[in-house]
């Protein structure tokens, strides 16, 4: 019997999972409205506890080019909001519809959600991870560079405790490339974490050292959704580790320039960097539908 598939982080797949998925990327770029429909006659349904531009449209898209039809339900407004249990809503979903697609603060919502629905489900962000957006920024840069990105190095700038890195630090362990956080020690990744990941991780508050023959310099926001009480504070501890054209210049030439977005220009990156690496940073954010096409043909097939 088929096991079924489900996309909850990077942690639970396998660097032969990844690249299962990765190189199904391709095929959906190209052949975009011209592919099969596997999702044809499913409901799926996106159901959101934050806030979201890109996650949001490319599922809504990517679900309808592969046939399906989608609900968005913001989770204010179904009984979720009001305290009924993750695991009751999951129950209820799960005979109705026929995948999931859920951004949220608990990882553990996710799995229960997907263990209590018993249909395909997806982590479109949680406190934890997120990993459609670092399956997403890899394909980008093999694809940008047309190279793997085994052996490379990343560099991560800024909340180095935050999901996005977290989803780097498994990608990094399981494809075998090199990552740095640079980031303030009250902002670094859990210790247990990268000793749970193995591989080639480096945590350090020198950024210029980090920077220092990078591949990539990547940054996400210093005040993630559900930290806005911590803004201010957030603001000064972070202030200084900063993507600008002075780090930039100490990668390795030709590095790439990649934010998962939304940005805050003058934060953690400035805005003429930002511009100058424009082309990346859209790529990554046109990207993501093309990926979750292929994530999503992965697990239902
Ligand atoms: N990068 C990302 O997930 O963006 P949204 O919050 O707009 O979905
Ligand atoms: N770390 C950010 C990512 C936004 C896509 C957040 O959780 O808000």
């Amino acid at each position: 019997m088929r096991t079924m598939k489900h996309l909850l982080s990077l942690e639970a797949l396998s660097g032969t999972e990844m690249r299962e998925i990765l190189n199904r990327v391709p095929a959906f770029k190209n052949r975009r409205g011209q592919h099969d429909r596997p999702l044809a006659g499913q409901t799926w349904a996106l159901i959101f506890s934050k806030s979201s531009t890109r996650t949001r449209v490319s599922f809504e898209v990517g679900l309808r080019e592969l046939g399906a039809e989608v609900l968005f339900l913001n989770a204010g407004d179904i009984q979720l909001g009001r305290g009924e249990p993750i695991k009751d809503t999951a129950r209820v979903l799960g005979r109705m519809i026929h995948g999931a697609v859920i951004r949220t603060f608990a990882q553990q919502d996710v799995e229960d959600f997907a263990q209590f629905s018993g249909i395909p489900t997806v982590n479109a962000l949680t406190d934890a991870e997120h990993p459609c957006q670092i399956l997403t920024d890899i394909f980008t840069f093999e694809e940008q560079r047309g190279q793997s990105i085994q052996g490379k190095v990343v560099t991560f700038v800024g909340d180095g405790a935050c999901n996005v890195p977290a989803s780097w630090i498994w990608a990094a362990a399981r494809l075998g490339f090199e990552l740095r956080i640079a980031a303030p020690k009250a902002y670094q990744p859990d210790a247990e974490l990268v000793r749970k990941a193995g591989g080639s991780i480096h945590c350090t508050e020198d950024l210029d050292a980090a920077a220092s023959g990078a591949d990539v310099l990547y940054t996400d926001v210093w005040v993630s959704m559900g930290k806005e009480a911590e803004g201010a504070q957030r603001l000064k501890d972070l202030a200084g580790y900063q993507i600008n054209d002075a780090l930039v210049s100490r990668a390795n030439p030709g590095a790439l320039v990649m934010h998962c977005l939304p940005a805050y220009r003058g934060k953690e990156i400035t805005e003429e960097t930002l511009e100058a690496h424009a082309d990346t940073i859209f790529r990554e954010a046109e990207n993501r539908l093309h990926t979750q096409k292929a994530i999503v043909d992965w697990m239902v097939r």
